[in-house]
């Protein structure tokens, strides 16, 4: 019986993993420039993290179970909330603003569908300590230098959410609500929006505003904000001075203030970001973050914070690898065989090379005791560049034979030269690296 992978998970095959880990290594270096430092939290949490602010509605979309001892528990649907909690239990000492990023499974109890699975993996960055508009430049900022490094096309949408918040307080309506109408226009349910708006008994003029700023983009968004929201203007100013900052930043943006983004924590800014080749269907985004306020519900002192994360499997479905990294660069260290077995100081030698060949290359060595014709159209199978022959001639000469398996050619070496052969080669991925 044939046993097959559980529903929405993915196997990842050498060649897809050396690109992610040439993105999570690009994706690394750029935080780690902008001074952030990596962290990791458990693959599973006490479920009321999550439950909290969210209420018990969320865990119907969470991998959630007893474990033994009766403890609740649930995989990480998202790391924002282990974050701040282990922020809140190891870090809070440490000078803030406190910067860190992660790279991390998440798994989520939703419909499989193209671009969308039960387990997978989120790259992020949160700031602990500010949520003030140079924050939230920085991290948006920090986004958008990453997607545009990868050569992904990409679209940035910045909105907040204290616009329409501040709207909705104005005409006396309860957070609950506020939160489900939120709820509501992330999912982009216009009708049900207006819907609900009405049976809360909400005016004809004050739905027509509502759904006026959701709809508007860039500038007409900002006029509509300037005209529609007034009492609580320290969101609209917050937002100014974020836009002027994302200036200075050389960042590309579309104000959007329909953005409400899923989670129930943001408090401030919000932003998402888009694929723009058209590769993802429905599921393009790639990228959500925005300012929250965690820390107090899991015991702390109210800690402001900005963040993001990238849906790191989308990003990977749109990164196309440089031709330069397709091929590996690998060697074949070919002992050659006397009868059914190696002669020691053949295989003696063999392994000396291999070693010293394995501090700069992927070097392979036979372990199946293969004649040298096997073992030759093994390194052709897998497209190896070299292969050092290593027989009883060659020990005695103290001497390998390198050759040249894209040109052919081969010459007799000592074991530096050859090492200094392949490297030239591998670092000019010219000429026939086996001249004598
Ligand atoms: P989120 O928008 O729920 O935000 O997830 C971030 C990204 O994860 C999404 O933009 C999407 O690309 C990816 N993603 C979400 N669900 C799936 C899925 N089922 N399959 C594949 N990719 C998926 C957060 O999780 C927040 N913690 C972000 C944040 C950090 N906010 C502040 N700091």
């Amino acid at each position: 019986m044939r046993i097959e992978r559980a529903r929405g998970t993915r196997d990842f095959l050498p060649e897809e993993m050396r690109k992610r880990r040439i993105m999570e290594a690009r994706m690394q270096d750029i935080a780690e420039r902008w001074g952030y430092e990596e962290i990791r939290t458990p693959t599973f949490e006490r479920s009321e993290l999550f439950t909290l602010k969210s209420g018990e509605e969320i865990l119907k979309e969470m991998y959630e179970f007893k474990d033994k001892g009766g403890r609740h528990l649930a995989l990480r649907p998202e790391l924002t909330a282990p974050v701040i909690r282990m922020y809140v239990n190891e870090l809070k000492m440490v000078p803030k603003p406190t910067k860190v990023y992660y790279f991390g499974n998440c798994f989520r109890y939703e419909e499989p569908q193209k671009s969308r699975y039960r387990e997978f993996w989120q790259f992020g960055t949160e700031i602990i300590g500010s949520d003030r508009p140079e924050a939230q430049a920085e991290i948006i900022a920090l986004a958008y230098f990453i997607v545009k490094s990868l050569g992904i096309k990409a679209e940035l949408h910045v909105g907040h959410v204290g616009l329409i918040r501040a709207i909705l307080r104005d005409v006396k309506v309860e957070e609950a609500e506020i939160n489900k109408v939120m709820r509501l226009i992330d999912k982009g349910e216009r009708e049900e929006v207006i819907e609900f708006m009405d049976e809360i008994g909400a005016k004809k003029e004050l739905i027509a505003n509502l759904m006026r700023l959701i709809d508007s983009r860039g500038k007409e968004a900002l006029e509509e904000a300037r005209r529609i929201v007034t009492s609580d203007s320290d969101a609209l100013k917050e937002l100014e001075k974020l836009l002027e900052i994302l200036d200075y930043y050389d960042v590309v943006y579309t104000l959007n203030a329909g953005i409400a983004r899923g989670l129930d924590y943001y408090t401030g800014m919000v932003f998402e970001i888009y694929e723009a080749g058209g590769k993802l269907g429905a599921q393009n985004q790639v990228c959500g973050g925005g300012s929250y306020r965690l820390a107090a519900l899991f015991g702390g002192i109210d800690v402001p914070s900005t963040g993001f994360a990238f849906g790191f499997d989308r990003l990977a479905e749109t990164f196309a690898l440089e031709e330069r990294y397709l091929k590996r660069k690998e060697v074949v260290v070919v002992p050659i065989r006397e009868g059914n077995d190696y002669d020691r100081d053949v295989i003696k030698e063999a392994i000396k090379i291999t070693s010293k060949l394995r501090e700069f290359f992927p070097t392979h060595l036979d372990v199946m005791s293969r004649s040298l014709s096997a073992q030759l159209s093994y390194a052709g199978s897998i497209r190896a560049s070299f292969a050092v022959l290593v027989g009883k001639k060659e020990v005695k000469e103290g001497k390998v034979t390198l050759r040249n398996l894209d040109t052919g050619e081969q010459a007799k070496l000592s074991v530096a030269e050859c090492v200094e052969r392949v490297k030239a080669w591998f670092e000019s991925s010219k000429g026939s690296g086996c001249a004598q």
